[in-house]
Formats: structure tokens, C-alpha cells, sequence
């Protein structure tokens, strides 16, 4: 693993105000290995600005589930990366297969969010993957190349510090069933030749997370994994318990 291992929760439609800042409290008190681990909250809009407030001083990040890509408008239930960014927020989940399957976004509209992500110097968490009928018709490397090339179209320089990447295979997600090692080493391999082909050299840097089922039972063995840099994790990141384990995991093996 050439970055430090970044461990990124998506909390989805889930947690009020008052669970979600109680959460982030219990979990800031139990992890004390943080320099070795990047933890990223994501939680709903309306609870980013008390949780940036909560997290002040620690070495936690602040991530949004999505953004539109216009500044401002007339865009009802929309929020812009310049008011994410005016809360605190350094992070942007874009592109997730929720967004893109319950919501309808399109590779083009992915990119544009993408830009105006990297316009606003927030850090974007790009999620790409296919469904289980894609893998089925062996055609996985085909969409994932697709969306990576799609989404990060006019892009011209990439760099490690900017940009996440996170392969979420549609059909691992809240299934509990999980991609196998191989399965997850030859995708992460595949987007890593992806970055090559489209940026050159310093793509090789970029972070990769996997995610889809990870939980406490499976991370330690998901970490050792070619090219995985880390985990979007759903469900288990809703619980201390469980978000705690993989941490802790994942920082054991970072320190082996
Ligand atoms: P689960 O971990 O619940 O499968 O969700 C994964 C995910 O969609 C994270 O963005």
C-alpha cells in the first residue's frame, strides 16, 4: 500500500443530529491510532456543519454524499460544493451507484459534478463499479473503464492529495455479500492501468478504495489485498463496534 489507508464512512439516509454527533463523540474517544489511519465521516447534509464543529482539532475528515455542480440557482434540494465547502467539509462522495441507479445520474453529469468538485478544492471520493449483470456478461473492465474515463473527462492532472477512488460493485453493496480477493485485486489492478493510460505516472499514487460489504469480519483480510488503499463503508460504519474493529484492523496491518 503506497498511501496511508484512508477508511471513509457513508452513512447514507441514516442517524438524526443528536445520534450522529453522540456517534462521531464515542468513536473520536475510542480511536487513539489516527495518524496511521485516515477515518472520513459522510453524513447527511444536515448534519455536516455540527459535525465538522464536533471534530474540531482531530485529525477526522468531513465528507458529503454528493453535490450539484452549479455555484448556485434554482436548484430545489440541491447543495453546492461552495456551500460544503463554507461548512468545513473536505470531502465529496460523487458518483455513487445509489446516485447513479435511484437517481439517475449520468457519466456526463458525474463529470461535471467532478470538476466542480476539484474547482472547489474539495477532495472528491469517486465511486465507479458494475452490476452484477455487467459481471455476469464479463464486462466489468468495460464499464469501469467507461465511467473512469467518462467521469474524469478534461481532467488534465490527477493528484494523490485530490482525488479518492472507490470500486463499489453495485451487487456487494448492502447484499453482504462481498467481492473475493481476486476479484477485488483485478479491478483495483484494472483502474490502477486505467490512471496510467489517462495521467501517466503520478497516477499511481492515487488512493483505491474498495467498497461493498465490508464489515469486521472480512476488512483484515480485504486490507492485505493488492492496490486496496482503504474502504467505503455503508452499513458497519453506522456501528461503533463494528466501524471501530475495522480500523483497528486496518491500522494493524498498516503498522505489520
Ligand atoms: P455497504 O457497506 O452497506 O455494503 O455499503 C457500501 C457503500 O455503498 C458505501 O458507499
Amino acid at each position: 500500500m503506497k498511501t496511508k489507508p484512508i477508511i471513509a464512512g457513508n452513512w447514507k439516509m441514516h442517524k438524526t443530529l443528536t445520534d450522529g454527533i453522540s456517534f462521531v463523540g464515542k468513536i473520536r474517544n475510542r480511536i487513539l491510532d489516527k495518524e496511521k489511519v485516515k477515518v472520513i465521516f459522510c453524513p447527511p447534509f444536515n448534519l455536516l456543519f455540527s459535525i465538522v464543529d464536533a471534530l474540531d482539532g482531530t485529525s477526522f475528515g468531513v465528507g458529503a454524499q454528493n453535490a450539484h455542480h452549479e455555484s448556485q440557482g434554482a436548484f430545489t434540494g440541491e447543495i453546492s460544493v461552495e456551500m460544503l465547502k463554507s461548512m468545513g467539509v473536505q470531502y465529496v462522495i460523487i458518483g455513487h451507484s445509489e446516485r447513479r441507479h435511484i437517481f439517475g445520474e449520468t457519466d456526463g453529469w458525474i463529470n461535471q459534478k467532478i470538476h466542480a468538485v476539484f474547482n472547489g478544492e474539495l477532495i472528491p471520493i469517486f465511486c465507479i463499479g458494475e452490476t452484477l449483470e455487467d459481471r455476469q456478461m464479463n464486462r466489468t473492465n468495460e464499464i469501469i473503464h467507461h465511467q473512469i474515463k467518462l467521469g474524469l473527462e478534461g481532467v488534465e492532472t490527477i493528484d494523490s492529495e485530490r482525488l479518492i477512488i472507490a470500486y463499489e460493485p453495485v451487487w456487494a453493496i448492502g447484499t453482504g455479500e462481498t467481492a473475493s480477493n481476486d476479484q477485488v485485486e483485478e479491478a483495483h489492478g484494472y483502474v490502477k492501468t486505467i490512471l496510467d493510460d489517462m495521467f501517466g505516472h503520478s497516477s499511481g499514487e492515487i488512493p483505491i478504495l474498495y467498497g461493498g460489504s465490508v464489515n469486521e469480519n472480512n476488512a483484515a483480510e480485504l486490507i492485505q489485498t493488492e492496490g486496496v488503499d482503504g474502504f467505503l463503508i455503508g452499513g458497519a460504519s453506522l456501528k461503533e463496534d463494528s466501524f471501530c474493529s475495522i480500523i483497528a484492523q486496518v491500522t494493524n496491518y498498516n503498522k505489520g
